[in-house]
């Protein structure tokens, strides 16, 4: 570990955006190779007294007719949070892998998020029924707005439809993606529950460290999407060094540096060894050489789009 690492050390005293309690959330699997050990996923604490796996399953571009056997294999491994979205149109596919798990609802974690077309109120009510449907549960974890979309300018009206879900208690928690500052500033300004998360992209060749500070603090805990740059940072060769020095894969190292920052993660993978690969997080440590080492490779580089300039509604 990084010794003292600040997220990991402070974490066993004080919540809060900056050493946020962590606990433990299930035994499961965790050894580089997949196979079972004692080791646990730990939890961060939200802002509104729940709490999140932050290691998950993440399932865009999973084509809706693998999801079902794909969430599967990763329940199986071990990973208890799912997310999905409206817009990848795979949640039929995550609730058929859930309901056929027959875990016990409270051990799992299940978020999904609004689609672009329907920031309007009674539309993003509309669509959360649907997603209900789809996921074949009674209520989600998490529901986010999936992207800002500035220049529509109605994801204030759509939070209002969020608030609403939260209130009804049909998401245990709201957030919001793909956020920069300026719109969480706004929605903090003109509505009234401070959304719990934000996802956004971030990987080494993305710290997103303006977005990262300004959640933290407003006790806002950060996803980062794309954890592994979609698999373009494993190739880098500090990181191949690394991963070299302690004996693990690229892929794990990068997770690793994720979670060591305090940030909640959810690699993708079609592949069931890859699955496993990116669940082996919690037996071993970086130190803060090998921290700063990756941090030091931010360069501002983006593999999806600018939050300021996506606008695209599908419509
Ligand atoms: N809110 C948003 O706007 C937003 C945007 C993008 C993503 N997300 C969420 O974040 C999740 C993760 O992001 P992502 O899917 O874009 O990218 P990612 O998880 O960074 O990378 C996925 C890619 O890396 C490969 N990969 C996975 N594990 C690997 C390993 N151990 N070794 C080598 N390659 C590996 C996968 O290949 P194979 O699949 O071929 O194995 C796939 O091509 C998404 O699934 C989604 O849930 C959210």
């Amino acid at each position: 570990m990084c010794s003292p690492c600040p997220a990991l050390a402070a974490a066993a005293v004080t919540p809060g955006p900056a050493n946020r309690r962590r606990g433990s959330h299930r035994p499961a699997v965790s050894a580089q190779d997949g196979s079972m050990s004692t080791a646990s996923v730990p939890t961060l604490a939200l802002n509104n007294g729940t709490s999140i796996p932050q290691l998950g399953f993440g399932t865009f571009k999973i084509p809706p007719e693998q999801t079902r056997d794909l969430v599967t294999v990763a329940l199986e491994t071990g990973y208890r949070h799912l997310d999905t979205a409206q817009m990848y149109r795979n949640e039929r596919g995550v609730g058929d892998a859930i309901a056929a798990a027959g875990l016990p609802r409270d051990e799992l974690f299940v978020t999904t998020k609004l689609n672009n077309a329907f920031h309007a109120h009674d539309d993003a009510l509309a669509a959360f029924d649907r997603s209900l449907d789809e996921l074949q549960l009674d209520h989600v974890d998490l529901f986010l707005i999936h992207w800002p979309l500035p220049a529509v300018d109605r994801y204030v009206e759509a939070w209002g439809a969020l608030e609403e879900i939260y209130r009804s208690g049909r998401a245990r928690a709201i957030g919001v993606s793909n956020f920069e500052p300026r719109h969480l500033r706004r929605l903090l300004a003109e509505t009234t529950v401070v959304p719990a998360v934000n996802q956004v992209e971030v990987h080494p060749w993305l710290g997103n460290e303006e977005v990262r500070a300004v959640d933290a603090e407003h006790d806002i805990v950060t996803e980062a999407w794309s954890p592994l740059g979609r698999g373009r940072v494993l190739e880098d060769p500090t990181i191949a060094r690394i991963a070299a020095d302690h004996d693990r894969t690229p892929a794990q190292v990068v997770l690793r540096w994720h979670v060591e920052r305090g940030d909640v993660v959810f690699p993708k993978s079609v592949t069931p060894a890859r699955i496993a690969e990116n669940f082996g997080l919690f037996d071993f440590t970086l130190s803060d050489a090998d921290m700063a080492d990756i941090t030091g490779l931010d360069r501002g580089e983006r593999i999806g789009s600018h939050p300021e300039e996506m606008n695209d509604t599908g419509r």
